[in-house]
């Protein structure tokens, strides 16, 4: 469910038309609506509600600040995988005892941010990156909380690239390894096993992969529990996936939490869930103008103003994203390549999509772009990238300006010999 709907033949972002907004912030252009943003954190929290939880917003999927502190305010916690992001996080503020880390590459610095910082816990995925942390906690004079990612070999049925919990992904330690490596851990004088982390892939559309990931997950915390290592934060990963296609039968947070309480009620823990894009995927738009039409070999092509550089999408895994006019029209009927500026065959946001025939300056949305939309975005073939808005109930906000050339080459210089 979302707040973009037509009235008439219009499209609005809840209470406001976006054409209104497209006149004063330009195109291409990102729409995030306020209570829809608002209402999927909320179905988290009310999901599991009853049992211990934080609910740790993953930055990766969109870390606009004013989106950040909305989030904040809820309650979210954070899930991170940069410094940057916990700069972001800790900025929007969010308190730092929310706050998880997680990825594979963590520097040292970036360690030393998290430790100085005083984050929940970090989410390691290697012995050497075991070793990194004990080695700054013990400089700092800290003790580092941690959990081990663990990779419980399931397939989450998702797109290639954003799986991650089988054994040939670089993701987490092998579950039946993980003993080992607990031990290792509880070893070392500055690290304190506080936790478990697992995340299997992202947008998965059924609760089966979460249900028979958890189940491994939780043999192995009673073994540790059998060997005196306590496991205080059980923490699940990313989120659901989204409908992208008017999908109307995929599992909502509320089904997830009936999925999996079963299997939890009884242990003591806190539970973590880190979703993205359930939170924020379909509460944003990238809205787009038509620049020229053009048919070539019966196939026509809608040329629009935003590229591959602002939603990836589409070109990187061939997603779906559902297009809408924003004033819908009766025009014949044209299946159609929507395709960016850019100088690469892989930049389209659809390929024979069927619509009406679009008109030079009609606008597009391109749906359910909230998540791994801007965040991904570039400047690749020189472009600046798109303005951030955010609308609620009746009232818009530019919470990002659109870059100018400047920016482009901000922190560059010509070296004197050149001069
Ligand atoms: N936690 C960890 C450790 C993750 O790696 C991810 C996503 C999440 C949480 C959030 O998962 P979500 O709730 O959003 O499913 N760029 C891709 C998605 C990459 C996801 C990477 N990890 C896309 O556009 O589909």
């Amino acid at each position: 469910m979302h707040d973009f709907i037509y009235r008439k033949s219009e499209l609005y972002a809840e209470d406001v038309p976006v054409r209104k907004i497209v006149e004063k912030a330009g195109t291409p252009l990102y729409i995030y609506s306020y209570n829809t943003l608002v209402r999927h954190y909320s179905a988290y929290k009310e999901a599991f509600d009853g049992y211990p939880n934080i609910i740790c917003f993953a930055l990766k999927a969109n870390s606009n600040p004013a989106l950040l502190k909305i989030l904040a305010k809820e309650g979210s916690g954070a899930d991170v995988v940069s410094g940057g992001e916990l700069f972001f996080a800790l900025k929007a503020g969010i308190p730092a005892k929310n706050i998880v880390y997680a990825g594979v590459g963590k520097t040292e610095q970036e360690i030393e941010y998290a430790l100085k910082s005083r984050i929940l816990m970090f989410n390691i995925e290697s012995s050497d990156e075991l070793a990194a942390i004990d080695k700054v906690a013990g400089r700092l004079k800290v003790k580092a909380p941690i959990a081990l990612r663990v990779n419980p070999d399931i397939s989450a049925s998702t797109h290639p690239y954003i799986s991650t919990g089988l054994k040939k992904h670089k993701f987490g330690i092998p579950i039946n390894k993980a003993l080992e490596y607990y031990s290792l851990a509880n070893s070392l004088r500055n690290v304190e096993v506080v936790g478990i982390h697992k995340h299997i892939g992202s947008q998965i559309t059924r609760t089966t992969p979460f249900v028979d990931a958890l189940k491994k997950v939780l043999v192995l915390a009673d073994s540790l529990k059998s060997r005196g290592i306590e496991i205080r934060y059980l923490d699940m990963g990313g989120g659901l996936g989204i409908p992208y296609n008017n999908e109307e039968d995929l599992p909502k947070p509320g089904d997830l939490a009936k999925a999996i309480m079963p299997l939890i009620k009884l242990h003591n823990f806190t539970l973590i869930i880190e979703p993205g894009r359930s939170i924020v995927g379909n509460a944003g738009i990238l809205v787009t103008k038509v620049l020229y039409l053009k048919k070539h070999l019966r196939k026509e092509f809608v040329i629009v103003d935003a590229g591959m550089n602002d939603l990836i999408r589409p070109s990187l895994y061939d997603a779906y994203h559902h297009i809408q006019p924003v004033k819908k029209n009766a025009r014949r009927i044209v299946y159609a390549d929507v395709v960016g500026p850019i100088c690469e065959s892989g930049d389209f946001f659809a390929k024979g999509r069927k619509m009406n025939s679009p008109r030079h300056e009609d606008l597009l949305a391109v749906m359910s772009a909230g998540a791994y939309g801007f965040s991904m975005s570039s400047n690749y073939n020189g472009r600046k990238k798109a303005a951030e808005v955010l609308v609620k109930g009746k009232e818009f906000f530019v919470v990002r300006e659109r870059e100018e050339y400047k920016d482009l080459i901000k922190g560059t210089s010509i070296p004197g010999f050149l001069k």
